[in-house]
């Protein structure tokens, strides 16, 4: 069956179960959005939860890391691990989004095939050569064939590009939001990367209408432990029509991660509290509010780094990290010709979430 396109007039999107769930949703994300917003250092936050999510996104396409791994890559300093530059290079088209939508207002066709250029590194772009189909993972039947041709798939981006920046349609953007992953997904416009450009678009699209003021909530976690569930619930709809049970799936995500998500940020907060007075107690003559945001910023910190942040020489910034270390505060480990500290303590919150 040809692929509709949106709004899909003849759906009931407002049964009561979904107006049940959307009310418990809408709740949790608020939230967490109000939690957020009261946090000082906020960027450590998104930093340290945008580097989780491209963990849980790329992990659903089997691209497979570790929390080290992605550390070194991200230091730049010439340490090479194939999946965990992947994992990197989500985090940054996360940004490239987040910086396009802020600027421009709305989400263009554009910007989504920014976001995938930045996910799979070439310039393929939108498909042109038919042949691609999606095929059930265990048998490798066919179970879709979606739109072949470039002229018709960029139409139907067009209609999702009208669907998602139309903010007076009346339609709740968690409900619009499951709509759109699932038409997105179908219209499947590029040869590989649909289904993380796909889950970069629900978070901005959360931020694009206030939901959220920063992007911090990502259902891959939940959907990596979901996999078969959503796949099935996917096709679920192209087979027997069924919305409902799809959108009810996404808005559940959207409770069950922003509550999460609280979790975790409470844990940060609560670690950057007592680091801070292990700091302060261990090292009260170097201690400075400088100092500790720079040791969270990034899970690891470098001498150039507390040089710039902390305006001091590159011995203070070295006698500095050292002292640090010492005391058991950080791990150094040289990577390449350079020595990076890292912060255990942070680093163990992060990958046992
Ligand atoms: N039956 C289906 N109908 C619509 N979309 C589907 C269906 N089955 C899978 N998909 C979507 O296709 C995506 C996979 O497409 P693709 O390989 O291009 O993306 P990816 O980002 O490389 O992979 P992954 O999503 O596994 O990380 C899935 O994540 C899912 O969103
Ligand atoms: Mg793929």
């Amino acid at each position: 069956m040809k692929l509709e396109l949106l709004p899909y007039q003849h759906v009931n999107l407002k049964t009561n179960k979904i107006l049940e769930q959307l009310t418990a949703s809408s709740r949790a994300l608020a939230e967490l959005k109000g939690y957020a917003n009261t946090i000082p250092n906020m960027h450590i936050l998104i930093n340290a939860i945008t580097i989780n999510e491209a963990k849980d996104s790329s992990a659903i396409e089997n691209i497979v890391t570790t929390h080290d791994s992605i550390y070194k890559v991200l230091t730049g300093s010439g340490y090479k691990e194939e999946n965990a530059k992947e994992v990197v290079d989500y985090r940054t088209a996360i940004w490239t989004g987040y910086e396009q939508i802020k600027k421009d207002g709305y989400i263009s066709t554009k910007t989504i095939v920014n976001i995938q250029e930045v996910i799979e590194h070439n310039k393929a772009g939108i498909r042109k050569i038919p042949g691609t189909e999606l095929k059930n993972s265990i048998t490798g039947e066919t179970i879709y064939t979606p739109p072949q041709n470039e002229k018709e798939i960029r139409d139907y981006l067009k209609n999702l590009e009208d669907y998602i920046n139309d903010f007076k349609d009346g339609v709740d953007p968690l409900i619009k939001m499951a709509m759109i992953h699932y038409q997105f997904e179908s219209i499947h416009p590029f040869y590989d990367g649909n289904g993380r450009t796909g889950r970069i678009l629900n978070v901005l699209y959360l931020v694009l209408n206030n939901l959220l003021n920063s992007p911090i909530l990502y259902l891959s976690k939940y959907i990596n432990e979901t996999k078969q569930e959503y796949y099935r619930l996917l096709q679920n709809i192209r087979e027997n029509n069924d919305f409902e049970e799809w959108v009810l799936y996404i808005l559940k995500g959207v409770e069950i991660t922003s509550k999460d998500t609280i979790k975790l940020i409470e844990k940060i907060q609560n670690e950057i509290k007592s680091y801070k007075e292990d700091f302060k107690s261990k090292l009260p003559k170097i201690y400075s509010k400088e100092l500790l945001d720079s040791l969270f910023y990034e899970v690891y910190t470098k001498i150039s780094y507390i040089e710039k942040a902390c305006s001091v020489t590159r011995l203070t910034a070295t006698s500095y990290l050292n002292q640090l270390e010492e005391v058991g505060l950080l791990k150094s480990e040289k990577i390449g010709r350079e020595k990076v500290y890292k912060n255990i303590r942070l680093i163990k919150i992060l990958s046992d979430n």
